[in-house]
């Protein structure tokens, strides 16, 4: 662009001798000459006697100019821009050009401009003065920004204003996993460093089976966040664990699967024992059997007194042995002599027990 505006510049100062010969020197144009005066006007050089030639000198037109003589230079140092001759002399028609320095321009917009030295030995033009480019003229630029097309601004909170040159930062709505670069940058050019990232709906995996019961929900492959699961048990099984589990935000559930845990066969016959603070005969249970975590107090007889002291065992999952204590009465003891029973005789008291 700087080259055109160079040669369109060149063109119109029109003051060459190519331009003059082939008869294209402009008229002169009176009261378009600034702090100058224009040499005397001619036609052929005789019109100008034997020191001048008649040469086309700018929007002078025609004039009597001696092409010897030069214009000033070398010139004082000018602030904020670089003179640099372009012609091999300084003399008549010689070309100067005037080149702000970066960030500054000239009244005009434009970085340079192109001087001739005219008749009158003066540099055309005015004095040219660079002053430091407008902010204003940058700041179409900097508000320059990225494309943010919809279903991206739809899926993600983004923090930034995608203009040129700052980063963004994406967070993905509620629930779902960004996969990708939380972050970008907005390039020179419009475009975006990294490509945009995704975000991954967060499903949790089926719970863990449970033996011997039942979720109670539609059977899928993953559930989605909030999505809640009950669990029941098979008949004589009791629940051991979260009734319900609740599909949370990160992928887990909010609690492990229960277990369905299995009574136990009390490991009595011919005793009594004590299930939930009542002493009963082992077949007046239901299946002789108590559920899961039932405790089931057992009588013993001391070793060397006639009384009988207590030991307890906690039925855990089919699991319920009788105390080291116990002694399961035989088959006479119990039809013959049952009032001696241990569990039928008195308790210990309890300093008998030390
Ligand atoms: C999911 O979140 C819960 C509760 O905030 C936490 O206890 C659990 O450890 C998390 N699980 C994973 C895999 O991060
Ligand atoms: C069984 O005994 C333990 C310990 O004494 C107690 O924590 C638990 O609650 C009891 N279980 C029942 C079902 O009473």
């Amino acid at each position: 662009m700087d080259c055109a505006l160079l040669l369109l510049s060149l063109w119109a100062l029109a003051g060459s001798a190519s331009l003059q010969t082939a008869g294209l020197c402009p008229e002169r144009l009176l009261g378009q000459e600034r702090r100058r005066t224009c040499p005397r006007t001619c036609t052929l050089d005789q019109d100008c006697g034997s020191k001048r030639q008649c040469l086309c000198d700018g929007q002078c037109g025609l004039s009597c100019v001696a092409p010897g003589r030069t214009c000033p230079w070398p010139l004082p140092v000018a602030e904020n821009a670089d003179l640099r001759l372009l012609s091999p002399t300084h003399s008549f028609s010689a070309l100067l050009e005037v080149r702000c320095k970066p960030g500054f321009t000239l009244s005009s917009g434009l970085d340079a401009v192109i001087r001739r030295c005219q008749g009158d030995r003066q540099w055309s033009g005015d004095e040219p003065t660079c002053t430091e480019a407008q902010t204003a003229e940058l700041e179409p630029e900097e508000t320059l920004s990225c494309p943010l097309p919809q279903d991206v601004t739809d899926m993600f909170n983004i923090q930034g204003n995608a203009s040129v040159g700052t980063w963004i930062h994406y967070s993905c709505q509620s629930g779902a996993d960004l996969v990708g670069s939380s972050e970008n940058f907005c390039q020179e050019n419009q475009t975006w460093q990294y490509p945009h990232p995704i975000c991954k709906k967060v499903f949790c995996q089926p719970p863990r089976d449970v033996e011997f019961g039942y979720v109670v929900a539609v059977q899928r492959t993953e559930y989605e966040v909030g999505f809640d699961v009950h669990f029941l048990c098979k008949k004589n099984f009791l629940l051991d664990g979260p009734q319900k589990v609740t599909c949370l935000s990160n992928g887990s559930w909010s609690k492990a699967s229960p277990h369905c845990r299995t009574r136990c066969l009390i490991p009595a016959e011919r005793s009594r024992v004590e299930i939930g603070g009542v002493k009963r005969w082992p077949f007046d249970v239901t299946d002789a059997m108590v559920p899961h975590g039932e405790n089931v107090t057992f009588f013993c007889k001391h070793p060397n007194k006639m009384c009988s002291y207590t030991a307890a065992q906690t039925c855990f999952d089919g699991l319920l042995h009788p105390p080291a204590c116990y002694l399961e009465p035989t088959w006479l003891q119990y039809k013959l002599f049952p009032h001696r029973l241990v569990s039928e005789i008195e308790a210990c008291e309890p300093e008998e027990m030390d």
